[in-house]
């Protein structure tokens, strides 16, 4: 007789998590404050002055790389052209988002061992262009601050109507605050319920104190009363 397997609620959750659920769920409810934020966004970049955007928190999994990767989703899907960084050394994401192994990635094209056109590829399932990390580095700092990078940005700036990055949170390291050094505004996000407010507010000071602009605030994971959406979370944009 075949053994039933045990069910692992963990593993349940994070098999069945769906990054891109504005592509998913269209009609959803979450999908709809999307809706919001990406007016918003709009009006903030009317000019093309906050074309590279950086997206933060306080602490690891308020959700930043999900927020950030149904933004660029959503405004791949408004006919806007937009590549997706995964700044996040340590705690890379967009390789699961796109469904790809952490290989040929920013790290590689920044030491030389591939090309910018082996770097930004393109996701014809999700319509936008991404660049993943890329193989793992113990010297973030050197690769932030690399001229290499800027001349990326810089190249991509000319090439695309939003650079999106997807970055650490702000607490224990200080990689957002060396990312914020190449991006024209920052958008900060908060998950309720998992940094107290003393900390958000310490982070919000400490990107301040660095001259950060931050250009929006977003609130993430939040419980919706009656759970009839499926999803169970709310995102709301607050313009600064
Ligand atoms: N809106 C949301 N609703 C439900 N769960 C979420 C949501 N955003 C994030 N999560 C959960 O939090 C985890 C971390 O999310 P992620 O976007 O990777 O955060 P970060 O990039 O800030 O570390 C996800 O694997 C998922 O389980
Ligand atoms: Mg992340």
């Amino acid at each position: 007789m075949k053994k039933k397997p045990i069910k692992n609620l963990f593993n349940e959750r994070a098999e069945k998590y769906d990054y891109l659920v504005t592509k998913e769920q269209p009609l959803s409810y979450t999908a709809e404050s999307f809706q919001k934020v990406l007016i918003n966004l709009d009006y903030a970049n009317i000019d093309g002055n906050n074309k590279v955007i950086q997206f933060t928190s306080t602490l690891a999994s308020e959700g930043k790389s999900t927020f950030t990767s149904n933004i660029a989703y959503l405004l791949g899907q408004k006919g806007k052209k937009v590549v997706l960084i995964d700044l996040d050394l340590r705690k890379p994401k967009l390789n699961r988002v796109f469904n790809v192994t952490n290989r040929d990635g920013l790290t590689d094209y920044l030491s030389g061992k591939i090309e910018y056109d082996k770097v930004v590829r393109h996701s014809e399932e999700v319509g936008i262009d991404f660049i993943i990390a890329g193989e793992k580095t113990t010297a973030i700092v050197n690769v932030l601050e690399a001229k290499k990078l800027q001349e990326l940005i810089a190249k991509l700036r000319e090439n695309y109507d939003y650079v999106l990055l997807d970055t650490p949170p702000v607490i224990a390291v200080s990689d957002a605050l060396y990312i914020a050094k190449l991006a024209d505004g920052v958008i900060f996000i908060v998950a309720q319920g998992v940094a107290k407010k003393t900390l958000v507010k310490e982070a919000i000071k400490t990107l301040k104190n660095n001259h950060v602009n931050i250009i929006g605030t977003v609130l993430t994971q939040v419980s919706l009363k009656h759970g009839e959406y499926g999803y169970g979370y709310d995102y709301s944009y607050k313009y600064e």
